[in-house]
């Protein structure tokens, strides 16, 4: 437990590939992994303009781009990039205990 939330064990860090955005379910809640260099994001999964997967979008540098109307967010602050997306979506910490990424949510 931290301040701010829970650490839950998220993916094996194998599994989060560069420009290959990982959807997993944790604690009932949705959550993509992505991975930019060396570097892990976790946001939300479910876009905040409707009900898709950002997992199954385009990464696009730090940008994810949602498969159903091409709106973007920042994967670092979750900053609703582009049109038609207007509200942010969250973004998780992360860190990397062994050979696993670690995500914490809030209670
Ligand atoms: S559902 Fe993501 S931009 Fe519309």
């Amino acid at each position: 437990m931290s301040e701010n939330g829970t650490w839950h064990a998220a993916a094996a860090l194998s599994e989060i590939k560069e420009n290959e955005p990982l959807g997993v379910e944790i604690a009932g809640q949705h959550v993509a992994l992505y991975r930019v260099g060396e570097n892990f994001y976790a946001t939300g999964n479910i876009c905040t303009h409707a009900e898709a997967l950002l997992s199954d979008g385009m990464l696009d540098g730090c940008e994810i781009e949602c498969p159903l109307h091409m709106g973007r967010f920042d994967i670092r602050t979750g900053e609703a990039l582009t049109s038609p997306v207007e509200v942010d979506i969250a973004v998780y910490p992360v860190r990397v205990v062994g050979d696993r990424l670690e995500v914490c949510l809030p209670e």
